[in-house]
């Protein structure tokens, strides 16, 4: 059995042209891997193929070409049990509105053949919150209880991996606490999560692995860790006590001087030591009231990634 709760092969789709649009290739042969147990993320600027990606491990898009196994299920030669295996939030809100909360996770789980006496439906309303809108129509719950919902119905079957599509674009800071929670602790009893956000902090924060797309290619995969790391750079701030101006640096060292008097210091750790950047600001007779420093953020990595392209 192997360790991973998907593995991606040659994946490829082109969405066929419809009237005055031409044909278009969303994904141009996508290897991945996503192992289990992981938050793993999924991340690129609007139109990488973020979304063609997720709905083709739903089953809700057809792959042109390529292999996909979910759970060690290959969804051609096993289409009922790699189904049965993943559970997905999609990105636009699609909800019956004749169905209660209570009423639209039951209908699911009927979809999915599971049985009366296995239902949780109790358990997942109390999990997103809507145990008091049971039975309340689903025209009458807000945006955000909406968002909840579809949560749970991705979680009828009791997948063993939950796939997010944005779920936290537009949504309020209450909500999105929300669901990170939920993920949270959905992840640490066991369920493998894989999620899309462009909120690159959001990523930082939440995922153990990344895999960047861009213009339907895979065009880095890493852990968060790595990924960090690989950029290397460090940015000193540094608060004078009087008004100072920028010292001559060398080409090591790119310096800045901004409006409330502070002046920042970039720089790379493998080949300068932040020693060097305060020597330099004592000998131009700069006393440092304050000093902090700045690691690299994930915004970082993606851009020097995605802008050249
Ligand atoms: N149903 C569709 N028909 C034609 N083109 C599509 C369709 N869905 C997405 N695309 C195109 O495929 C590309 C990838 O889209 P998508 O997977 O939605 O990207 P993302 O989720 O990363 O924003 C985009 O150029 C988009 O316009
Ligand atoms: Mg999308």
């Amino acid at each position: 059995m192997s360790d991973n709760a998907i593995e991606i092969q040659g994946l490829q789709k082109t969405y066929a042209a419809t009237g005055r649009s031409p044909a278009k290739e969303a994904l141009k042969g996508i290897d991945l891997t996503i192992p289990r147990g992981s938050i793993f993320g999924l991340l690129g600027p609007n139109g990488a193929g973020k979304s063609t990606l997720i709905n083709i491990l739903a089953g809700l898009v057809v792959k042109s070409a390529g292999s996909v196994k979910i759970w060690g299920f290959d969804q051609d030669q096993n289409p009922r049990q790699s189904r049965a295996a993943i559970g997905i939030m999609p990105q636009e809100p699609h909800l019956d509105p004749f169905f209660t909360p209570a009423g639209s996770l039951d209908v699911q789980a009927g979809l999915y053949g599971v049985p009366k006496s296995q239902r949780k439906t109790a358990e997942i309303l109390e999990l997103i919150g809507l145990t008091d809108k049971a039975d309340a129509y689903a025209r009458s719950l807000s945006g955000g209880m909406r968002r909840r919902l579809l949560l749970g119905k991705a979680l009828v079957h009791s997948p063993q991996v939950l796939v997010l599509d944005e779920p936290t674009a537009g949504v309020d800071i209450e909500l999105r606490n929300m669901l990170w929670q939920n993920v949270r602790k959905l992840n640490e009893d066991g369920m493998t999560i894989i999620l899309t956000t462009h909120y690159l902090e959001e990523a930082e924060e939440m995922c153990d692995d990344i895999a960047i797309i861009n213009h339907g290619e895979v065009i880095v995969r890493d852990s968060t860790a790595n990924l960090l790391g690989r950029l290397d750079r460090k940015t000193l701030v540094i608060t004078p006590e009087t008004d100072a101006a920028l010292p001559a640096l060398p080409d090591n060292i790119t310096g800045q001087k901004h409006a409330n008097g502070t002046l920042t210091f970039t720089y790379q750790s493998g080949i300068t030591p932040a020693g060097q950047i305060l020597s330099l600001v004592q000998d131009a007779g700069i006393t440092i009231k304050d000093v902090k420093t700045e690691e690299a953020h994930l915004e970082d990595v993606f851009l020097s990634l995605t802008s050249s392209r």
